[in-house]
């Protein structure tokens, strides 16, 4: 009879495979523990593995074995119970050999594999991914430190989130980085000397001077920084700011400003004219006559839209919003005019944004690039970007960063990028980027900056999520 041998033939012959398949597995997983335990220093036998170790003790610093090993430990036991209840299944076949009724319908068969066999073994092949051994490269760089804690989340998504996000090109960003650590404050780790120095005060007298140590931390994924209990200091005079008819469109008052963390003393100094300002993005920022230019002048690029024409667009429904650029408030400044109320992310990136933007009589956001927006879902009808976002950001951290705006902005809100510009071999990326969310387009245009660069403008609404 044999249609009736079928089932039980190919079920130990498919048993046999996944033995061979589970033997495979088991054979990586003791390499990968045998490098992290080797290299950790477990096994050492001789001066030489010794001193190795000694060598490799820096790189592993902040490297998290034990979290690397527990994963490990956990696709060998996923591995084990999988081989053993194999094994038990095929044995009680076995002994059923010859009974009537001993064999399995073909669709008990199927739900037996995908039940018992593929979905513990599509957890323990994922569980194998995510473990994170650090580079070859790495270790011969003993500067190099490896992240830590990521290893001990087993979470795919936390574990993507997490891990810092090397800019584009290599180079160092505008927040004098190089990567951005999106963050959970687990990379406070990395930079305990200096999370202890910026701790070290007394406590009710006044702190030290070191707003920009607590910027590297944050900007570096010491973020949110903890809170001090010390008085921070002012500028030696403060003089009250000038109302707010004369604020928006006038340069502060230099003596409300603290400078003894940037180069320039006043913001004279600031002007785009002197190379030795102390900042570089956004350079003609702290020049009031060409920011009143900005959104209300017809430009010759096609990229530059006009505040007017995006407002008419949706005529008294804007009120709130967000501006995440690097800019002293200017785009706040005009859109107040229009009664619309705008909070602009800063940071003081080399000269003082938020004083800036604060003595206008604007609202600034202190906030790094690696935070979820401090916004409830749905509620922003406008956000607007520029000067931010461009081609060395990290596609996977701009998504996380595009789905964060999606989930602040309300129906009906309105995206503007304004100005985005990458190489123009990146841009059916980026452009994907934008395009996933599937935003009614009011305005799209692409413009060539230079021979490789493009600009990207567009104006895109998000629909109604009515779910
Ligand atoms: C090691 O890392 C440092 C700083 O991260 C870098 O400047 C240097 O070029 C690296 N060396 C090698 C051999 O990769
Ligand atoms: C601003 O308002 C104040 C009083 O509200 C007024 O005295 C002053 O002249 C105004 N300044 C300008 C430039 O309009
Ligand atoms: C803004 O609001 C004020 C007071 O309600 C009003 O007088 C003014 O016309 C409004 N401006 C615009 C541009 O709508």
């Amino acid at each position: 009879m044999p249609r009736l041998c079928y089932p039980k033939c190919s079920l130990v012959r498919i048993m046999g495979w996944l033995q061979l398949v589970l033997g495979g597995f088991v054979i990586i997983v003791s390499l990968c523990c045998l490098f992290a335990f080797y290299s950790a220093g477990l096994y050492l036998h001789n001066d030489d593995i010794s001193r190795h170790f000694d060598h490799a003790k820096d790189v592993y610093d902040g490297f998290d074995v034990k979290t690397l090993a527990d994963r490990v430990e956990e696709v060998l036991e996923k591995m084990e119970s999988l081989q053993n209840k194999l094994e038990s299944a095929v044995q009680k076949m076995e002994k059923q050999k010859g009974e009537p009724g001993g064999s399995i319908s073909r669709l008990e068969f199927k739900r037996y594999l995908e039940e018992e066999v593929i979905k513990p073994l599509y957890g323990a092949h994922i569980a194998l991914r995510q473990i994170r051994l650090p580079k070859a490269e790495w270790i011969r760089n003993t500067t190099f430190k490896e992240e830590p804690l990521i290893n001990y989340f087993v979470t795919e998504e936390i574990r993507k989130y997490i891990t810092p996000k090397g800019n584009k090109n290599g180079k160092i960003n505008i927040f004098g980085a190089k990567g951005i650590y999106n963050t959970i404050g687990h990379a406070c780790v990395l930079m305990k000397k200096e999370l202890e120095d910026y701790m070290d005060y007394d406590i009710s007298s006044f702190c030290n001077d070191d707003w920009n140590l607590a910027q590297k931390l944050m900007l570096h994924g010491c973020d949110p920084l903890p809170r001090r209990r010390c008085l921070t200091r002012a500028s030696k005079l403060y003089l009250k700011p000038y109302p707010i008819n004369e604020s928006l469109w006038k340069i502060p008052d230099g003596r409300n400003v603290r400078w003894s963390n940037y180069k320039c003393r006043n913001f004279e100094c600031l002007s785009s004219k002197n190379p030795q300002r102390g900042y570089t993005k956004c350079s003609g920022c702290f020049e009031m006559e060409k920011e009143k230019l900005k959104w209300v002048q017809t430009s010759s690029l096609p990229v530059d839209f006009l505040i007017d024409e995006v407002l008419a667009i949706k005529p008294g429904e804007m009120r709130i919003g967000l501006d995440y650029s690097v800019g002293t408030g200017t785009f706040a400044a005009r859109m107040r005019e229009h009664n619309v109320t705008i909070i602009s992310t800063a940071l003081n990136l080399g000269a003082p944004f938020n004083e800036m933007i604060a003595l206008r009589g604007l609202i600034p956001l202190y906030i790094t690039p690696n935070q979820r927006l401090p916004f409830f879902d749905n509620t922003m009808d406008l956000i607007h970007t520029t000067a931010f976002m461009d081609g060395w950001m990290d596609l996977l951290l701009m998504d996380f960063m595009l789905f964060d705006w999606d989930r602040v902005l309300r129906p009906g809100g309105l995206l503007w990028i304004d100005k985005f510009f990458c190489s123009r071999s990146d841009l059916d990326d980026y452009m994907y980027m934008l395009l996933q969310f599937r935003y009614k387009k009011h305005k799209w245009v692409v413009s060539p900056k230079s021979k490789d660069e493009v600009y990207l403008s567009a104006l895109l609404e998000k629909p109604p999520r009515s779910l």
